[in-house]
């Protein structure tokens, strides 16, 4: 057996069950970029404050490139024995380059490694969903931008409530990635600081210079505590945070189209390449994909709790416990990356049947509250209008018709103030129109919206 790099003081070998154990390269070698990366600004740091001749730093840097050609040449072997992405890396260098590489590990501890490891990953993950919310935005808005005057039952309760129009609605959709973005992008801003050079807990004797690597590896700065520069794993709290309210807004398009799918909505066709079948029922065509993206918000979900509980008994600095962090937040990133592009995907394949959703427009009195303010319009108080308007409803209900239906003399049995022009205001496409106030369904107020959108997103 290889001794262990840290086996100075031992005189025994581990078992194999605590070899097992505890080793992480099963999963950490994930982070194995931005290990060199970091290894690459301490080397160079190390040799610009003296602490490494130029000439080591340059076997180092060599040796660094190698290494990374082998891994992505799939020729590097990864070793259970070598614990980790970082000592499966400084021993592989050792092997190859030989006594400058025992100097590496100068003014540094894995401990601060793994988090600058994993702040450099975490940050370009960040920006790899931010990229993926941008493109299932775009493919939003070119849905709406194609669907222009369509109008939808809107749905409180999911009960009839009012139309809107479908633009509106998938804007909505827009809204709510819109913030998830900016809340992983805050959540870059606050992680992107450099916790190299806290060493194990405490800092160093040597002359190091924090703010050399920090800059060299585009963080802002060093973090001011080395304490809690290796203790705390706010940074992926926060980011798992973030895609977990990411999950659950993709949660709820996938819900809301899984409904529209059904033969009892029937308002949008799913095209077969984003559905699937199944194994007895030969008629059947689902669509699996967003069952699969509301499914799959529980792990993203279950992620962050993991990594909660994780973290909730840990005293200060550094404890073996934060390895364990590795796991979820990959999870978290891979699937919220497949549920993104998987809706992006789904949101290109569908058509919105318009016959359907016209047909479905005259149930459920949609055009009830506007008729409610235009008894407020001729001076009604809107709680009086709206009893007006409920035993309006209540007629229909009785008579199994519309409100627009009803003749003036029905209505005026209700209420004087009925008038001839009460019939622009009945009618879903009537109703629609008198929508004007900011943010509302208006047609304006929403072609307001979308060019704030193609203009923003670059449409
Ligand atoms: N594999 C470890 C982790 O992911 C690296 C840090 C280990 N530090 C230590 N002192 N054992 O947390």
């Amino acid at each position: 057996k290889e001794a262990k790099l840290w086996g100075g003081r031992f005189e025994e070998s581990v078992t194999d069950a605590v070899e097992k154990f505890t080793e992480s390269i099963s999963f950490d070698k994930a982070l194995y970029k931005h290990d060199i990366m970091g290894s690459r600004a301490h080397a160079s740091m190390l040799a610009c404050q003296g602490l490494i001749s130029d000439s080591d730093r340059d076997t180092i840097l060599a040796g660094l490139g190698e290494i990374e050609r082998l891994i992505e040449r799939g020729d590097f072997v990864w070793r259970t024995d070598r614990e980790d992405v970082h000592m499966n890396i400084e021993a592989a260098l050792t092997d190859l380059v030989g006594e400058p590489a025992k100097k590496l590990h100068t003014a540094r501890s894995r401990n601060d490694q793994v988090c600058t490891d994993f702040r450099l990953w975490c940050r370009d993950a960040i920006d790899a969903i931010v990229l993926r919310i941008k493109n299932l935005q775009v493919t939003l808005v070119k849905l709406a931008l194609k669907n222009e005057g369509l109008i939808v039952p809107g749905y409180t309760h999911l009960q009839r409530a009012q139309p809107v129009l479908l633009q509106h609605l998938l804007l909505a959709y827009v809204e709510q990635l819109e913030r998830d973005a900016g809340r992983l992008l805050d959540c870059r801003a606050r992680m992107n600081f450099c916790p190299l050079g806290a060493c194990a807990l405490a800092g160093t004797g040597l002359p190091i210079d924090r703010f050399m690597t920090s800059e060299a590896l585009g963080f802002t700065a060093p973090l001011r505590n080395s304490i809690d520069a290796v203790s705390d794993r706010d940074f992926v709290l926060e980011f798992l945070s973030a895609n977990s309210i990411t999950a659950i807004h993709l949660s709820r398009l996938g819900e809301e189209w899984v409904l529209w799918a059904s033969e009892e909505f029937g308002f949008i066709t799913p095209s077969d390449s984003v559905s699937t079948g199944s194994s007895i029922m030969p008629q059947k065509k689902n669509p699996d994909p967003m069952e699969l993206v509301r499914g799959k918000s529980a792990r993203v979900v279950g992620d962050l709790v993991s990594l909660l509980v994780l973290c909730k008994g840990l005293p200060q600095a550094y404890n073996r416990d934060l390895q364990e962090d590795k796991e979820p937040v990959f999870d978290s990133v891979k699937t919220i990356v497949g549920m993104l592009e998987v809706s992006t995907e789904f949101a290109e394949n569908i058509t919105f049947n318009k016959d359907r959703i016209r047909n479905a427009l005259p149930a459920g009195h949609l055009d009830a509250t506007t008729l409610a303010d235009y008894l407020v319009k001729k001076g009604i108080p809107f709680r009086t209008s709206h009893d007006i308007v409920g035993r309006s409803v209540a007629l229909c209900v009785s008579k199994n018709c519309q409100l627009q239906d009803l003749s003036l003399a029905e209505l005026r049995t209700i209420s004087q103030t009925f008038d001839e022009d009460v019939y622009e205001f009945v009618g879903v496409e009537n109703s629609i129109k008198k929508f004007t106030s900011y943010g509302s369904t208006g047609s304006e107020c929403v072609s307001t919206q979308l060019d704030y959108w193609v203009t923003k997103l670059g449409i």
